[in-house]
């Protein structure tokens, strides 16, 4: 072997000496103009933008994901009114998860039932392409994310929206709202949208006829019975911890609770799920290297990630770690319970690796040994 002095000597010989990145590099105030590994932590600026008493952040875009999908997040007030005209997407598979608060959620595919929900944290709605659905924000703490794929949705919200920079990186701007009218876009402007892939369903009229957080109420468990994994092409509801759950105990205990698997996403090429991993899970972590890209967000806890060359980033609430395809990281959770949301493109993801090296389970808990 060679001194480490004449390494060091030969590799500056030939321009290759690079210093190695900090954390610093990794973290980022907005997501970039093209794929790179990155943390973007809660509430920093990540491209925001106020349409109305509404203000939107977009930490993961179509230029940084390589258009594999948007992760955004939508902080607003109560409201008596609909966030948003209804509408529908052609191209685009939204979902909706509630990071905290409350906000009830309206999807109709077709000819089927007319379903509404309302999601507390946790809770998560699925939204298919071609499916008419709107929202609308019911308490005052509350925090949307969504996922949307492919990536590049935001350039709608860029458009309608007005650029936000804030010194105090506060959740939403404080203010008196008026009530009388929809948030968002009017009928017309709705109307005019369709290069955003934005279609409106100006005749939808979104029922109120919900009872114990669901409609309809007879042919629907919410919040008191199973939760399955939709019908490809419909709209489903996942309740916090009432969908299907996998334990996988090969590099300590995780549970997997998938949102979307390939079979929902059809030809939309991604999947959705939940991670709690347990404090295990940092004496060997698995390596990975993926052929598309992901995002982790910390829905609680203390998530540790090492991505690429960077020094291992410890993520708390909210903050959110982007890794390009083919970049090698590791995770795992340094407290005794922390929970992720991890988008993966393609149908080759964690989640899913996850899920068959492991085993069906009946707990959102991990054993006691
Ligand atoms: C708003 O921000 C985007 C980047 O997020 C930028 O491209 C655009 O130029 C900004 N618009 C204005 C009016 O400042
Ligand atoms: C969505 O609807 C449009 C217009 O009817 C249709 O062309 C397209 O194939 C539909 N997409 C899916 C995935 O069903
Ligand atoms: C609220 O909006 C309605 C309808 O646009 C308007 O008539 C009313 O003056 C507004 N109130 C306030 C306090 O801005
Ligand atoms: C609503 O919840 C209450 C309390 O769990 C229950 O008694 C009632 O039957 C529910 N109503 C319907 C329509 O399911
Ligand atoms: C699905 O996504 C993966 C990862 O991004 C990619 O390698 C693969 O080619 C995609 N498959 C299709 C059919 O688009």
């Amino acid at each position: 072997m060679l001194p480490s002095f004449l390494l060091l000597l030969s590799s500056l010989g030939t321009g290759l000496v690079q210093a190695q990145p900090t954390l610093d590099d990794l973290y980022l105030e907005n997501a970039p103009s093209s794929p790179r590994p990155y943390v973007i932590p809660h509430y920093a600026n990540s491209h925001a933008v106020t349409i109305d008493s509404q203000l939107y952040r977009f930490t993961v875009t179509g230029p940084s994901s390589g258009y594999a999908f948007t992760l955004m997040s939508t902080n607003a007030p109560s409201s008596g009114s609909l966030g948003v005209l209804p509408h529908i997407h052609r191209v685009h598979y939204e979902n909706f998860f509630s990071f905290k608060g409350r906000f009830q959620l309206w999807a109709q595919k077709g000819d089927s039932e007319q379903q509404a929900r309302l999601l507390t944290q946790g809770d998560y709605g699925s939204v298919p392409r071609n499916t008419t659905h709107t929202f609308q924000i019911l308490d005052p703490d509350t925090e949307m994310v969504g996922v949307i794929v492919p990536g590049g949705f935001e350039d709608l919200f860029y458009a309608l929206g007005t650029n936000y920079t804030s010194g105090t990186d506060t959740p939403y701007v404080p203010q008196s709202t008026n009530d009388s009218s929809t948030t968002g876009p009017g009928a017309s402007t709705i109307s005019a949208l369709q290069k955003y892939d934005v279609y409106a369903e100006l005749d939808f009229n979104p029922r109120r006829d919900l009872v114990n957080g669901t409609a309809p109420s007879d042919a629907s468990e919410w919040h008191s019975g199973a939760n399955d994994l939709g019908t490809p092409g419909q709209p489903y509801f996942i309740a916090n911890g009432y969908g299907p759950k996998y334990l996988n105990s090969q590099h300590g205990y995780q549970i997997v609770q998938p949102l979307v698997s390939p079979k929902q996403a059809q030809d939309t090429n991604y999947t959705l799920a939940t991670f709690s991993i347990s404090r295990q899970t940092k004496q060997n972590p698995t390596q990975w290297v993926l052929a598309g890209a992901a995002a982790f967000e910390v829905l609680e806890g203390v998530l540790s990630i090492q991505i690429g060359d960077y020094p291992v980033a410890q993520l708390n609430m909210g903050d959110v770690a982007f890794i390009p395809a083919h970049v090698a990281f590791t995770y795992y959770s340094e407290v005794s319970f922390t929970k992720v949301l991890y988008v993966s493109s393609g149908t080759g993801g964690v989640d899913q690796q996850l899920i068959s090296g492991g085993k069906t389970w009946d707990f959102v808990a991990f054993p006691k040994y």
